[in-house]
């Protein structure tokens, strides 16, 4: 019988309904270097939400507090309106949150069907001693039929493959866990244009379903103009603008950022003066 109102933060547009995920005022250093700087964000159910800043912003960063990978120094993370914290990527995956890292794809010497395997246990090798290896190869094989990812042999090992290649497994292996948050860390930056295609599509396929939601970092705001809901800006270490796709363009969303950095810009030369 809980019918109290969730409190809705302060700043538009917020989605409908509690919240898959709320990061709220998470701050991270790296050693005196303050990366996050309070970052506030919501992702609701079903929602892509596009996240675009320079480099060294601290997307990465961001993306590895949620996944587990580090830990944040301040601030909350909320699943589903209840506070959570990770200590590990395992434990980050048992509340259905998936990542495609950056720069972690894949296991260089392990094959395309190891790695697709290596579902819940990317640094540990156990559970690949209990499955049929004739079958992994069959299942590994259908499944990146299924989803159009091709490869030239489900038995290469990942470094013999292109970039694009890994990127596309690496997502085809987090889709496969069936996560409530797919994090997405420039999925398609080492891709060309008929693989980023793909991975759109799969993306999209996603979303529509309804039972995911989605973070995706990319640079291409064409990209993000196709694939999300609303687009989060990161700059100093805030996210400073939060626009929904169909409420605003490219040029807009450009301007805005633009005057956004001339106002930090301003504000640092008149704390120095
Ligand atoms: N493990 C780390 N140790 C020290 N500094 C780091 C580490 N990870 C990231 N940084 C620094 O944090 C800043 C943000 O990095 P990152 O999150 O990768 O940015 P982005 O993904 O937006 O390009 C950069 O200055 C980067 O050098
Ligand atoms: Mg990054």
């Amino acid at each position: 019988m809980s019918a109290a109102a969730e409190p809705l933060p302060p700043e538009p547009p917020v989605p409908a309904g509690t919240p898959v995920l709320e990061v709220r005022s998470v701050t991270k250093s790296f050693g005196a270097i303050g990366v996050l700087r309070g970052i506030d964000l919501v992702l609701g159910q079903g929602e892509v939400l596009g996240l675009v800043g320079d480099n060294g912003a601290g997307k990465s960063t961001l993306v590895k507090i949620l996944s587990g990978f580090h830990q944040q120094d301040g601030g909350d993370i909320v699943l589903g309106g209840e506070r959570v914290s990770f200590h590990s990527v395992a434990a980050a995956r048992s509340h259905g949150i998936e990542t495609v890292y950056q720069d972690l794809a894949l296991i260089p010497q392990l094959s395309v069907y190891q790695n697709l395997f290596l579902g819940h246990e990317v640094t540990r090798l156990g559970p690949l001693r209990f499955l049929d290896k004739g079958a992994m190869r069959k299942l590994a094989r259908q499944y990146l039929d299924d989803i159009h990812v091709y490869v030239p042999s489900i038995e290469a090992e990942a470094e013999q493959l292109s970039g694009g290649q890994r990127q596309a497994i690496a997502v085809a292996r987090a889709v496969r866990a069936s996560p409530k948050i797919l994090l997405l860390d420039e999925p398609l930056s080492a891709m060309g244009a008929r693989e980023s295609r793909l991975i759109i599509n799969l993306v999209k396929d996603l979303a529509s379903s309804g039972r995911v939601s989605i973070i995706v970092i990319d640079h291409n705001y064409a990209h993000l103009f196709e694939l999300c809901d609303r687009i989060n800006v990161m700059q100093g270490g805030r996210i400073t603008i939060d626009q929904r796709v169909h409420e605003t363009s490219m040029e807009e969303l450009t301007e805005l950022m633009v005057s956004s950095y001339r106002r930090q810009l301003e504000e640092v030369q008149n704390a120095g003066a």
